[in-house]
């Protein structure tokens, strides 16, 4: 039938040239030419009329389908450039739209660089967990039962009498266990405390902890290896100073202080006008933490050492508030690309 084909016809070519329309004008057109009130479509469905009641249906149905298959097309490529999706042909002489690159977090990138150092001395990385027992964070640490870091203040207790591990250093005694002198590690993660959030503090943040055990090792070799790692991380030209301490699974147990960067020891804001800045904890290993570990501490001795991530990127890079970390402020840190 005559009509039908008519129809046919008409919805291959409105289809075709639709389909190919590379613009939002041309799309309102077609829409206006074969959809519109005195298009093609709606002559032939006002003229229905003048048919025999067969063709009626049949032409009717027909014309119907097309308008819907057309609409259908339309309204979709209409919505593609309306959102911008697909701009007239395309033109590679036009500037690009340029994608931002992710970058490592300035965290990850600091305790990279500090692991870095250590394993170009000889040290190998470990891990141990976030929830820790009681023993690895504290006991097989020395720490007397009545020691006051065990309060509640700076402690999360985790049912089960363990808790959120409140240092890196449990990992000492736990490879302690694992391993046979000599043993030469560095253990970098994330640590938690109960602490007010301020610009100095958090609840989460991370430490990397290190430690060598074997015969004959002597504070000599604590200084070495520490005073090695300062010049690398801090540059050259630094001056350090050691100061005596006290840790309860250390003895003696020593801070390192450099002089302050920003100022060269006169005196600024950032080092708190002592000139100075503390930046590591350390000293040798208590004999008790080795003999609990099973061994002898009349033949194998060692020097450990624990230094908050967050403060050495804070000072590296004078950032002024610890909180800067966790909060995904892109600008923040997109600085540190
Ligand atoms: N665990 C100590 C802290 O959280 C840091 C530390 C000091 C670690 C001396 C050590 C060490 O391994 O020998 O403050």
């Amino acid at each position: 039938m005559s009509l039908l084909d008519d129809v046919a016809k008409l919805e291959s070519e409105a289809l075709e040239r639709i389909s190919t329309a590379d613009s939002l004008d041309s799309l309102r057109e077609l829409e206006f030419r074969f959809l519109g009130r005195k298009g093609p479509i709606n002559t032939i469905l006002k003229n229905l009329k003048d048919l025999s009641i067969d063709e009626r249906k049949l032409v009717g149905a027909k014309a119907n389908e097309t308008r819907g298959r057309l609409e259908a097309l339309l309204n979709e490529r209409i919505a593609t450039f309306e959102s911008g999706g697909q701009e007239a042909a395309f033109d590679p002489t036009l500037p690009g739209t340029g994608q931002r690159q992710g970058v490592v977090h300035i965290l990850n990138q600091v305790m990279g660089e500090i692991c870095t150092v250590f394993h170009g001395m000889g040290f190998e990385i470990a891990h141990g967990p976030h929830v820790e027992t009681d023993y690895y964070n504290f006991g097989a640490l020395n720490f007397p039962p009545d020691h006051p870091a065990r309060d509640e203040q700076d402690t999360f207790f985790v049912e089960g009498g363990r808790v959120l591990r409140t240092h890196t250093t449990p990992v000492q005694p736990r490879e302690l266990e694992k391993r046979k002198p000599p043993i030469k590690l560095i253990m970098p993660g994330r640590t938690f405390r109960h602490e007010e959030i301020t610009t100095r503090s958090h609840i989460s943040f991370h430490q990397v902890d290190g430690f060598l055990v074997d015969e004959h090792i002597s504070i000599a070799d604590l200084k070495g290896t520490l005073v090695a790692f300062c010049r690398a991380f801090y540059g050259e030209r630094l001056k350090y100073r050691f100061r005596p301490t006290f840790f309860p699974f250390t003895e003696p147990s020593i801070e390192i202080d450099i002089t302050c960067f920003l100022c060269e020891g006169k005196g600024c804001q950032l080092c708190k006008y002592a000139g100075w800045l503390e930046i590591l904890g350390s000293g040798m290993i208590h004999p008790n933490v080795l003999e609990k570990a099973g061994w002898d501490p009349e033949k194998y001795t060692g020097f450990a050492f624990g230094m908050g991530v967050e403060r050495q990127a804070m000072l590296k890079y004078k950032i002024n508030d610890i909180r800067l970390f966790f909060n995904s402020n892109v600008r923040f840190l997109r600085q540190f690309v």
